[in-house]
């Protein structure tokens, strides 16, 4: 069944799970997740970006996720829309059915430049306000977070004295975030603590600690009745980066958050984990790998090659739902 994002969270938070939001753009990648959560029984987050519907269309979107409550009534669906960018935008997500909008006020309109905090605070409430006349749930998002800016992000991660500039200003600021929660009323609250969207987080291995729990911790003290959302949460397996370069791939040399480090920062109160880049290696890596076998040189079913990819990506979905808690939740 369809269900808000405020409805599956708060039965997170009373069982200490958090559950992985994937983004889709296409029918393999829902039916990948929604086959792993039938296999492990969880509960499911599915959510499209502005990307995924200047891919797909924001009408096939819907009806693909649309199709997937209707095959498996028994599991409970958060229809998301990632990094909704404007109240409009969010209007428009909230009136042709999604169950739950992300207003991300923490850039302006054009998703580069950082907003102020006034800014972040008046476009959430407006969507709030909207969104919870209609039963839906509204996730904001307060700190920015190393976006693209690896290098950066990576700084602010470790505790080189050096990057402590950088540092303080990737890391959501507790103070803030308090105030955020309290004028917006979210649901869900986006927090930064090291995290950076993409494939490129770090280009060293990981040794110890490169999120910020602390920060986390602080702000679970701070708000201990929100739930958190971790973006930019892949992984980056390495087994899947080695396959794509094995198979005529050029992917430079990097790393993701540690699985063991989610599951570090569910304790203080991350409820939604947001997984795009690790689906796209798994399904990038099973096709090129599945091309390259000399068996399949013939073959000109694509059904096969689309079928690997989903495969692959079920079988990360359920790495996922086992390791955030999530299984036999559903
Ligand atoms: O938040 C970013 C997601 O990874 C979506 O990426 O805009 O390429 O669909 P996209
Ligand atoms: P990744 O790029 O780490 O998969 O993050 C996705 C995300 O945060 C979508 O909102
Ligand atoms: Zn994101």
């Amino acid at each position: 069944a369809l269900v808000s994002l405020r409805q599956l969270l708060d039965y997170a938070a009373e069982h200490g799970f958090a559950v992985p939001a994937f983004n889709v753009s296409n029918m393999e990648q829902v039916q990948a997740i929604m086959q792993a959560a039938d296999a492990c029984d969880s509960p499911v987050i599915m959510q499209g970006s502005a990307g995924a519907n200047r891919y797909a269309g924001e009408v096939f979107l819907r009806h693909l996720i649309v199709a997937a409550v209707e095959q498996y009534p028994h599991i409970p669906v958060v229809m998301h829309r990632d990094h909704g960018p404007t109240p409009d935008i969010c209007a428009q997500a909230i009136q042709s059915g999604f169950s739950s909008v992300m207003m991300d006020g923490s850039l302006l309109e054009d998703m580069k430049t950082p907003a102020s905090f006034e800014y972040n605070v008046n476009v959430t409430r407006t969507v709030v306000n909207m969104a919870h006349a209609c039963g839906v749930s509204v996730e904001g998002e307060i700190g920015c977070l190393g976006s693209l800016e690896s290098e950066v992000n990576e700084a602010a991660a470790t505790e080189d004295s050096s990057a402590q500039q950088d540092h303080s200003q990737l890391l959501t600021d507790p103070e803030e975030a308090v105030e955020f929660v309290k004028q917006t009323q979210v649901d869900a609250l986006a927090v930064a603590i090291g995290t950076s969207h993409g494939a490129y987080k770090f280009s060293k291995p990981p040794t110890g600690e490169v999120l910020v729990i602390s920060r986390l911790k602080t702000l679970q003290q701070r708000l201990p009745n929100t739930y958190f959302v971790m973006h930019g949460s892949s992984s980056v397996p390495q087994d899947w980066l080695k396959i794509i370069n094995d198979y005529g791939g050029d992917i430079p040399q990097t790393y993701g958050v540690p699985v063991d480090e989610i599951v570090e920062g569910i304790k203080y109160g991350v409820r939604k984990v947001n997984i795009d880049t690790d689906l796209r290696m798994a399904s990038t890596g099973a096709i090129r790998r599945y091309l390259a076998q000399p068996e399949n040189a013939s073959d000109l079913d694509a059904r096969k090659i689309y079928k690997a990819a989903r495969d692959a990506m079920q079988a990360l979905c359920q790495e996922r739902y086992q390791a955030f808690g999530s299984a036999g939740h559903a």
